[in-house]
């Protein structure tokens, strides 16, 4: 169903003792003002309206790439007031506005859907509320006798006896156009904190004979973040979504409350992940891929049947194809490995195409950079690279090749060629049994030398 979301992020985020605006601080990999837009997106928001203060230009970059619309909210007066700063670009639309807030990146599509159903029902608010175990600072939600909510009183505004009421107010809240900003323009802000409050609507709302819902949600879905341990809370109980949703669509993980996932991850049916494993941003993972303990990986997408780590470090631009093995200690970066290639020991690859089933050897390096400039190796279908071998890029290796262990490849190598880059050994023999008699007579003469 069509509305228009007002997302509030206009607030100071003094508590999160940070540079950043706290909409940009990131849950799952993503910024919690994502979250709020994502949400509001997938429940059917055709317009959407972030309110930001004056000073939010780093908020509005981040936007650019989004379809938001931006208001300002010149001085923060509370709520009320945020909402009333959407006034000039909503001011002709009729409709469901659904007021939401960009430090609660866990309310569901769901709920917002829920809350805009309501209202096209009948009711001319829908509220979202929830039941905390302490309810202390929240509005708490009074009910009339017939059972619709009659008012939200803030914490600090509250008699003892509304203090005791435990259903409280989540923030979000769905409204109809253009009633909200008839019943802002009536708002005072006289009350404990000299704000003007958005919740105040309801009363207003209810005493002109309007009705007022309410719906209960999930008491995670409110969680606000204010600081860095709200925040810590809130990637939490996401991680924990993230992992339950990729184990309910066919991912095995042994230890899930060691896996980290970006919530962008594409992960295949049949991926197992050991634990200790990090997701980064930007990952697909394909069907039946073993992702063993300890390996990080960032901007990887990975074909079926691919064995990395453990300890495996695969960063941005790596592309497995089918088989690929990437062993312990191995990096990769803006690499290609063609199917069935393996690097199954402490190696780097950077900016290197690796074609299907050849073999890097343990302690292969590609030296991709000279100081100034990046440069690419290119490694053909089939060849062998011996173990400790340095390519010193830009070089091309020919299919089927073999490099000698040990070698520093600094030219092109042709197609079924063995290139040695290596000292001739010298050996003397019987050398070292006489190196040992002569050290071993020195030894005793010192030890048996008297003291003077
Ligand atoms: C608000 C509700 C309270 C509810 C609680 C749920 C009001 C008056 N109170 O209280 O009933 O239980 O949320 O978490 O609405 N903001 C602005 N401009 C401002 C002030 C706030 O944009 O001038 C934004 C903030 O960035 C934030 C949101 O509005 O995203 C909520 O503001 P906050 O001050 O945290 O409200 P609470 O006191 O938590
Ligand atoms: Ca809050």
């Amino acid at each position: 169903m069509e509305f228009t979301a007002i997302i509030l992020a206009a607030g100071k985020g003094t508590r999160m003792k940070s540079s950043l605006p706290k909409p940009l601080h990131r849950v799952g990999g993503h910024p919690m003002l994502g979250w709020s837009i994502d949400a509001a997106s997938a429940a059917g928001a055709t317009h959407i309206v972030a309110v930001l203060a004056p000073d939010s230009t780093e908020i509005q970059q981040w936007l650019q790439d989004t379809d938001t619309d931006i208001a300002i909210q010149e001085s923060q007066l509370g709520t009320g007031s945020a909402v009333a700063a959407a006034y000039e670009l909503l001011k002709r639309k009729n409709g469901i506005a659904v007021v939401m807030f960009a430090d609660t990146p866990l309310v569901r599509a769901d709920s917002i859907a829920a809350l805009v159903r309501k209202v096209a029902g009948g009711a001319a608010i829908a509220v979202a509320a929830f039941e905390p175990a302490d309810p202390t600072g929240y509005g708490r939600l009074v009910k009339s006798k017939t059972g619709s909510i009659d008012s939200i009183v803030e914490h600090r505004d509250a008699t003892d006896a509304q203090q005791r009421i435990g259903l409280c107010n989540g923030g979000i809240m769905a409204i109809r156009m253009p009633l909200l900003f008839e019943l802002l323009d009536q708002v005072t802000n006289d009350n404990a904190k000299g704000e003007y409050y958005l919740t105040d609507i309801v009363a207003l709302a209810s005493t002109t004979g309007h009705q007022v819902g309410h719906l209960v949600i999930d008491e995670l879905e409110i969680l606000g973040v204010n600081d860095r341990v709200d925040l810590a809370a809130a990637e939490a109980a996401l991680q924990s979504r993230l992992r339950v949703a990729a184990m309910q669509a066919g991912v095995t993980m042994t230890a899930p409350d060691t896996v980290f996932l970006s919530a962008d991850a594409i992960i295949e049916q049949d991926v197992i992940i050991e634990p200790h494993v990090v997701i980064g941003s930007n990952c697909h993972i394909g069907e039946g891929s073993i992702i063993h303990a300890f390996s990080h990986l960032e901007g990887t997408r990975l074909g079926a049947c691919c064995i990395i780590g453990p300890y495996a470090r695969l960063r941005p631009g790596t592309e497995a194809d089918e088989g690929v093995k990437v062993g312990n200690f191995v990096e990769t970066k803006n690499s290609r490995l063609g199917a069935g290639a393996k690097a199954n020991h402490l190696t780097y690859l950077g900016d290197a195409t690796i074609g299907a089933g050849a073999n890097i050897g343990a302690g292969t390096i590609t030296c991709n950079y000279d100081g100034f400039g990046k440069h690419e190796t290119l490694i053909g279908d089939g060849a062998f690279i011996g173990s400790n071998t340095a390519l010193v890029a830009p070089v091309t290796i020919g299919a089927r090749a073999i490099i000698g262990a040990g070698s520093t490849i600094t030219r092109d190598v042709g197609v079924d060629s063995i290139a040695v880059e290596r000292a001739h050994t010298s050996e003397r023999e019987g050398a070292a049994a006489k190196f040992r008699q002569t050290r071993q007579s020195k030894d005793k003469k010192t030890k048996t030398k008297p003291r003077s």
